[in-house]
């Protein structure tokens, strides 16, 4: 009989525990192995309602809301113990389980099966604002202003950090940066055959729906002029407008840009159309600084500066413009730019206007290629890439619009 498998998840309040608890779910299904979420929150709100909204419930001080949160544990023990007799493989807990007697009480509890603590780690403090800006929109917070929502929030998660301790002596255990699908520390649970898919889980990119647009044309780009700030051209606001037509109808709650405005202006016509779409603009996807080249046209720079020309054709990949960036020093702040939007969309689907290099970077994430062939994909204006990436399924085609 193949030994089933408990998963207690560990973090506090938005750090992403609940997207990965579902990832690890999905990704199990995926290989037909029966997993199933047993989550505090959801039965806290059944139990508990909006009294167990205020931050007051959460006071490790207040005994009756402590009593509460127990109780609700045990109750999601017993109904994952219940789950694993009758036919499951793997039952996940989803909780903040912050404080080591609480694990000392799951694993005392759950003495069938191993228990694995997956703990979640987010240090980015743009998405630790942004996931709880998201968590006071939710209608548990109906009742307040956006603004009390957040002070409440906020509030919670210092009554969680008063108690939390990271794992130590569990028995089994993985430390995750949830932002970077990165396993920090482990104590393996090798004995459990699932243990080595859901590693596999938490360090896969998960992107469920990616379009990665290019800006559209500007008057830079009809006179080969590099870098800059200019607005679109007439044609670059029909490119932007055609794309908005092209995704209406399309589920594309997040639209990511840079910083620059003929990102910001493809986006326009998209955002006027979706209400509630977040957008977010990222200054890691600001298109590769050419330094002193910075709104120079090719050919200028070809006769003006030709041992400029000259290196960056011999190594487009390494050359740093003078005072700018090269291809090799994109990478790690694109790769920055795209775990966080990563991150914020979760399992939504999720639109970046980029630039030329930037979009070729990016593409490079999810294509692996060979580090000097980067500065030569294909990026064009009239068409975006559409990805998607699952740890059993990647799919990655080219859409005109
Ligand atoms: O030409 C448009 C542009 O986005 C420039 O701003 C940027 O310097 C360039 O593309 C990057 O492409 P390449 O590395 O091929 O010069």
């Amino acid at each position: 009989m193949i030994p089933k498998l408990y998963v207690a998840m560990v973090g506090l309040p938005a750090r992403g525990k609940s997207t990965l608890a579902k990832r690890i779910r999905e990704g199990l299904r995926e290989d037909g192995i029966n997993a199933a979420i047993f989550n505090n929150g959801d039965l806290r709100r059944q139990m508990f309602g909006p009294q167990s909204t205020s931050p007051d419930f959460y006071d490790p001080r207040n005994a009756a809301g402590f009593d509460a949160r127990e109780h609700i544990c045990r109750k999601n023990l017993a109904a994952a113990r219940e789950y694993l007799a009758c036919g499951g493989d793997v039952a996940i807990l989803d909780a903040t389980n912050a404080r080591p007697a609480r694990r000392a009480l799951i694993e005392s509890t759950l003495t069938d099966y191993p228990v694995l603590f997956i703990e979640c780690v987010n240090e980015d403090p743009l998405l630790q604002d942004a996931c709880i800006r998201r968590k006071a929109r939710l209608p548990e917070y109906a009742a307040c202003t956006a603004e009390e929502a957040y002070a409440s929030f906020i509030k919670r998660i210092a009554f969680y950090e008063s108690v939390y301790q990271p794992l130590e002596h569990e028995r089994f255990w993985l430390r995750v940066d949830a932002t970077a699908n990165r396993i920090l520390e482990e104590r393996p649970c090798e004995s459990s055959p699932y243990y080595p898919p859901i590693r596999d889980i938490l360090v896969t990119t998960w992107v469920r729906r990616l379009f990665l647009a290019r800006h559209g044309q500007t008057p830079y780009n009809l006179e080969g002029r590099i870098g800059g700030d200019p607005p679109l051209s007439v044609r670059g606001q029909q490119q932007a407008a055609a794309l908005a037509r092209h995704m209406e109808g399309k589920h594309i709650p997040w639209i990511f840009t840079s910083t620059r405005l003929r990102s910001l202006q493809t986006a326009a016509p998209l955002l006027a159309h979706r209400g509630r779409a977040n957008h977010m603009a990222l200054k890691e996807f600001d298109e590769i600084w050419a330094g002193d080249c910075e709104g120079m046209r090719y050919c200028d720079i070809r006769e003006r500066m030709p041992q400029v020309t000259a290196e960056r054709n011999a190594d487009k990949y390494r050359y740093a413009y003078p005072n700018g960036e090269s291809y090799a020093m994109l990478l790690e702040r694109v790769r920055r730019g795209l775990q966080r939007a990563l991150f914020l969309a979760g399992d939504d689907p999720l639109m970046i206007i980029g630039h030329q290099a930037i979009n070729r970077v990016l593409l490079s994430l999810f294509l692996r290629r060979r580090a000097e062939d980067i500065p030569y994909t294909f990026v064009p204006q009239d068409q975006y890439y559409h990805i998607s990436c699952l740890p059993r399924r990647r799919l990655f085609e080219l859409v005109p619009y």
